[in-house]
């Protein structure tokens, strides 16, 4: 009735942005993503509590953040017949503080990782990934390791719509992510808002869906061949893409800062003198670069000679685990 997962953020390359069902969480496109390591989250899931207990992070946790967690855990128990009670439930990043990157992908695939095995259900990373969508899109693509494409899917109930793995985190090891801290704030509109309202009224939201349904299999093959001024190409290209189709909403949507642009602008310059580095931007000021392993030091050097407060370093993460620890 007790387990533990440990799992990984992820960063997209195509970006999952808008959903086609606000309450299943189906979005309007496939997206694609890679699993970071070393960070990760790790949650333990017991059933058979006095009363539903949700801790993050050391704090009780309120509101829609709460009412997530439950929405997982009550779907593990509709699948085994509603007969477990309820649970207790303690998660823990090992993010920095701010790290720049959500710990909501990784936190909801540690949940539904261990939430099913607390509940006596099969290892399955395809159930545990259409688990995990229900708490954080992005979660169903933290399951699995290495690049991971969320399946947009067609079927109205979502029971198509989940990740899987395209390449293990052994595919191409040499690759590097370099997250660049510019701003610590928190963002004032969070992504799943932020969508929702770029839904609503960008005109120019259709083409996006469109277009990033199309980088998909590209991307699929630029990462086959190792390419990584082509990939690095376009995961410039589709982050611009989901930006512009934000700024378009109304009111405009804008998550760049002036150090944002400014780091870029130099990411351009370096480019120009022969120095592999790309960026992608999620819905926040902190870029993160794309590299390699020969560069890595280089990238970091960069990102603070622009100001960044902070970096972290990442390369390609693994699958979600079970642990023998508990965190209670
Ligand atoms: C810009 O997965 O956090 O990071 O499904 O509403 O929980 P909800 O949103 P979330 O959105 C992630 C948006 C993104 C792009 C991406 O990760 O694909």
């Amino acid at each position: 009735m007790k387990a533990t997962a440990l799992a990984h953020p992820n960063i997209a390359l195509v970006k999952y942005w808008g959903k086609r069902d606000d309450a299943l969480i189906l979005p309007h496109q496939s997206s694609l993503s890679l699993t970071l390591a070393p960070l990760s989250v790790t949650t333990t899931v017991e059933f058979g509590a006095g009363s539903e207990q949700v801790e993050i992070n050391g704090h009780h946790a309120k509101g829609s953040e709460r009412e997530r967690v439950l929405r997982v855990l009550e779907a593990v128990r509709a699948e085994t017949g509603g007969k477990l009670g309820p649970a207790r439930m303690v998660s823990r990043g090992d993010f920095p503080a701010a790290a720049g990157l959500a710990s909501s992908a990784a936190g909801f695939a540690a949940l539904a990782v261990a939430a099913r095995a607390a509940a006596g259900l099969p290892e399955d990373p395809k159930a545990a990934s259409l688990l995990s969508r229900l708490g954080s899109g992005s979660a169903c693509r933290s399951v699995q390791g290495g690049f991971c494409e969320w399946l947009r899917g067609e079927r109205p109930d979502g029971t198509d719509s989940y990740a899987v793995q395209r390449f293990d985190a052994g595919h191409w090891p040499e690759l590097r992510m370099v997250v660049a801290i510019l701003n610590r704030d928190e963002k004032e509109v969070k992504s799943r808002d932020g969508m929702k309202h770029t839904v609503e009224t960008s005109p120019y939201y259709a083409a996006w869906v469109k277009d990033a349904e199309a980088e998909v299999p590209r991307a699929v093959e630029l990462i086959q061949r190792k390419d990584l001024q082509a990939l690095g190409e376009l995961a410039e290209r589709n982050a611009w893409r989901m930006h512009s189709t934000a700024l378009a909403a109304n009111p405009p949507l804008c998550y760049l800062h002036a150090n944002t642009l400014e780091l870029i602008e130099h990411l351009r310059e370096q480019r120009k003198k022969g120095m592999p580095v790309w960026f992608t931007l999620d819905a926040g000021p902190n870029p993160v670069l794309l590299t390699d392993a020969a560069h890595e030091v280089v990238a970091e050097a960069l990102a603070l000679a622009c100001g960044a407060a902070d970096v972290v370093r990442c390369v390609p993460g693994g699958d979600a685990v079970l642990k023998s620890e508990h965190l209670f």
